[in-house]
């Protein structure tokens, strides 16, 4: 039965990213005192007090999104729900910042924590490495004062009511960066 979430509802897609994040709130993260809607959370108000735009607030509140049912390539994953919806830089930021995030962690797993060299020479090398050190490498903190989500539901709504893969939305390769404050590793 289609009921309020229909596709005759204009917010329908907005809904269910929305439903998807109030269920994360009941997986805890392995190893941390939050849990997976927390830590969306958490980097979604790290990047709205960081003074960024909508795309990288509502981008780095869904970045780990597709982590439910994709926890091996969940960037990949995530990238693609909200890549219709936000500019390019985005969406790539989001779909590689799990070979980025492995700096962090990736030799606690016996894996090459340096993975992300690989694109060293992509104009967006520093953009998600700063995107990883600010907003999601920091953002697994019980006592972050984290904005609730209903903060972020009016963005969330406005985003994915855009119209999909308008290029005017999209701005392929063009960069608008982060702020230098956040850091290049
Ligand atoms: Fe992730
Ligand atoms: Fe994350």
């Amino acid at each position: 039965m289609r009921c309020s979430r229909g596709w005759k509802n204009p917010f329908w897609r907005a809904d269910r990213v929305l439903d998807e994040l109030r269920r994360a709130a009941d997986v805890t993260l392995e190893g941390y005192q939050i849990n997976r809607l927390q830590h969306g959370l958490q980097s979604g108000t790290r990047a709205l007090r960081d003074g960024v735009d909508i795309d990288w607030v509502v981008g780095a509140m869904l970045h780990d999104i597709g982590d439910g049912l994709a926890p091996q390539n969940h960037d990949r994953m995530s990238a693609e729900v909200i890549r219709p919806f936000v500019r390019w830089e985005v969406s790539w930021t989001v779909e590689h910042h799990g070979i980025f995030q492995s700096l962090y962690y990736g030799h606690h797993y016996g894996w090459d924590r340096n993975a992300r060299d690989r694109y060293r020479d992509h104009p967006l090398f520093d953009t998600c490495a700063a995107f990883c050190e600010a907003w999601d490498q920091s953002s697994f903190d019980p006592n972050y004062p984290m904005e609730p989500l209903e903060t972020f539901e009016p963005m969330v709504r406005e985003v994915f009511g855009r119209k999909a893969y308008d290029p005017a939305v999209i701005r392929e390769n063009e960069m608008t960066g982060l702020p230098v404050h956040l850091g290049m590793a």
